[in-house]
């Protein structure tokens, strides 16, 4: 989508010229279910984003046309509002409200082409690129991980997803051609960069998972219970893993062995030792799947497939889990080869080819000229 194309629609629907706001979806390298329990993750902005026009308006809601649903709303976000995403938008109204940001009325226009349901966060970007314009719009700015964390609380408290901070982190922070090494507890990052020789394939199983189904807040709850038995406020702290019933040990051992993974990973890439970085990917998914349990046959399938290729370090399941896509890390001079074969491989629908890309490590949120 060009930067063109909103703001025409916009003035075609509204009669009005906006301004244009953009927040990318995101690929994490590795550190899965680790930000919740406070631990690390190396995560970027990719090159697909959600798009979000907007204009004051003279009355006191929210009107809104959601491009890919092709719907439209009329939010008041003071009342009940229907599930979905309307709930992103008035619970970012609700945030700023809460943090005594005055949001007035506005007319909005949304558009995303990050694909939904694929693992790369699509609804971080909603939730980012609709705070990031309706603050800047009421004239207060957030600085980049305070919009972060404003979103992540819009889709904790309003929408009703206990997610960490990754994803608004890498939606809002990201840098070209970059990861951000995170660590949730300190809240502190630092770049790391992703060598030119080698190349992130996102590859989509098809399978759809939703964040809101109960079987991410389960897992995230077990992980609580693992912290909340060994005595301790995260599982970042955890030691004596002993103490655990089975299922709880394997959760918090898996969140140990994932955070030192996230530190090796770094470490490889600045050494662009792509063997050790993908045998690296390669042993998070295989603990996703046995020890953490959120592994599906489509994708555990998709990154056997990815890692059988020949210019293919090593691939794992990305994001929540429960199907989505599959990250893989690649030679750059076989990316868009491997990708068509994998794809062809696993007999990919047209949707699935469609969400499957090579991803390109981009900025993170903000205001985009028109
Ligand atoms: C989802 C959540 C994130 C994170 C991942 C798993 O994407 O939104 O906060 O927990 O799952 O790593």
């Amino acid at each position: 989508m060009n930067a063109e194309e909103l703001p025409r629609a916009f003035y075609a629907a509204f009669g009005t010229a906006p301004r244009l706001f953009r927040a990318p979806g995101r690929v994490n390298l590795i550190g899965e279910h680790t930000d919740y329990n406070m631990g690390l993750a190396l995560a970027g902005a990719i090159d697909r984003a959600c798009m979000v026009a907007i204009a004051p308006a003279p009355h006191t809601s929210i009107e809104v046309i959601a491009c890919n649903k092709n719907a439209h709303a009329m939010i008041d976000w003071r009342g009940p509002v229907d599930r979905g995403w309307p709930l992103f938008v008035a619970g970012a109204a609700r945030v700023l409200h809460g943090e005594e940001i005055n949001v007035g009325g506005a007319q909005m226009m949304i558009r995303s082409d990050t694909p939904e349901g694929a693992g790369v966060s699509s609804s971080a970007a909603l939730s980012v690129a609709t705070v990031l314009a309706l603050s800047t719009l009421a004239g207060a700015p957030l600085q980049k991980l305070a919009l972060a964390r404003a979103a992540q609380k819009v889709e904790r408290e309003h929408v009703g997803v206990p997610c960490g901070l990754m994803d608004q982190w890498a939606s809002a922070c990201g840098e070209a051609g970059q990861l951000l090494a995170m660590d949730f507890l300190t809240q502190q990052s630092e770049p790391v960069v992703v060598p030119a020789n080698l190349a992130l394939l996102i590859i989509d199983s098809g399978v759809r998972h939703a964040n809101d189904d109960g079987a991410y807040a389960a897992v995230a709850r077990a992980c609580q219970d693992a912290a909340a038995a060994l005595g301790v406020e995260h599982l970042r702290n955890a030691a004596d893993f002993d103490r655990l019933e089975a299922p709880l040990r394997d959760k918090a051992l898996y969140v140990r062995d994932e955070n030192a993974r996230v530190t090796a990973m770094a470490a490889a890439l600045k050494s662009n030792d792509a063997r050790t970085a993908g045998a690296i990917l390669s042993a998070s998914h295989q603990d996703l799947k046995r020890r953490f349990g959120v592994v599906v046959d489509a994708t555990d399938r998709l990154a056997m497939l990815a890692r059988s290729e020949p210019g293919v370090f090593g691939a794992r399941q990305m994001g929540a889990g429960f199907g989505g896509s599959v990250v893989a890390l690649c030679a750059a001079g076989y990316a868009s080869d491997s990708l068509s074969r994998i794809l062809d491989r696993y007999c990919a629908d047209e949707r699935a080819r469609a969400n499957s890309f090579v991803a390109r490590l981009g900025p993170g949120a903000g205001e985009v000229a028109t």
